[in-house]
């Protein structure tokens, strides 16, 4: 496994991926459940925050203790779904910015389509952490990187809760300067370009849209 590339095997994170799988889950779980997922994801993958010590006067005495440091972070979802995740990486760094890419796979060609791109300001100097559930081709992960770093950004994160072997090789490929954590690696993608055995559409199973 290439060294950028971080596949949990958490048993908690393995725990609620495999609810998320289930058909008979619902919206409101399935969405408590991709949050809750993306924070503990987070909390690893930014295990390498830059900090700086401050000073803070205890009951006890005065101290120089570490806080995050800089520009700190931009959460960047794929639309729809990495609307799911950013709530959970916000509970761990609630002063992050958050950026958005809009992307669409076309039904028929599986190629992603751009209707959207706002970045927060400074990105050249942030860590950015893009999120989207699925990693699938790995078409939209790639767009979505290629428009970030066109417009400056350089320390990227890519975070998906599934990933597909065949995307994963992809992004990897594509950017093998970004750090990728996938939550699971699937077995394949089937003849629609769906991850097998995935959890279906994570837009719709998020949204409650069919
Ligand atoms: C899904 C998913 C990813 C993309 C993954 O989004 O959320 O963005 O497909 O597929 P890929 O790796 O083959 O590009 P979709 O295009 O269905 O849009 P949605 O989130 O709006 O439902
Ligand atoms: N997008 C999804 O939401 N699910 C898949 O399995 C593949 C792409």
């Amino acid at each position: 496994m290439n060294k950028n590339v971080t596949v949990f095997n958490h048993p908690l994170i393995q725990h609620k991926i495999s609810i998320l799988r289930d058909e008979k889950t619902g919206t409101n779980e399935f969405r408590h459940l991709v949050e809750e997922i993306a924070m503990l994801m987070g909390f690893e993958a930014l295990r390498d925050l830059p900090v700086q010590d401050v000073e803070v006067k205890t009951p006890i005495e005065v101290c120089q203790t570490p806080m995050i440091a800089g520009k700190k972070l931009a959460i960047v979802p794929i639309l729809r779904a990495g609307l799911g995740m950013v709530n959970g990486i916000l509970a761990l760094v609630p002063s992050a910015k958050v950026g958005h890419i809009g992307l669409y796979r076309d039904e028929e060609t599986h190629e992603p389509h751009e209707y959207y791109c706002k970045l927060p300001d400074s990105i050249e100097e942030r860590t950015i952490v893009v999120c989207d559930p699925m990693l699938a081709t790995g078409g939209s992960a790639c767009a979505a990187i290629d428009f970030i770093k066109k417009y400056g950004g350089k320390n990227i994160k890519f975070m998906s809760i599934i990933a597909a072997p065949e995307g994963l090789e992809k992004l990897a490929n594509a950017h093998p300067d970004i750090q990728i954590y996938c939550g699971h690696l699937d077995r394949c993608l089937n003849e629609h370009a769906y991850i097998c055995p995935g959890l279906g559409d994570a837009g719709d199973r998020i949204f409650g849209t069919k």
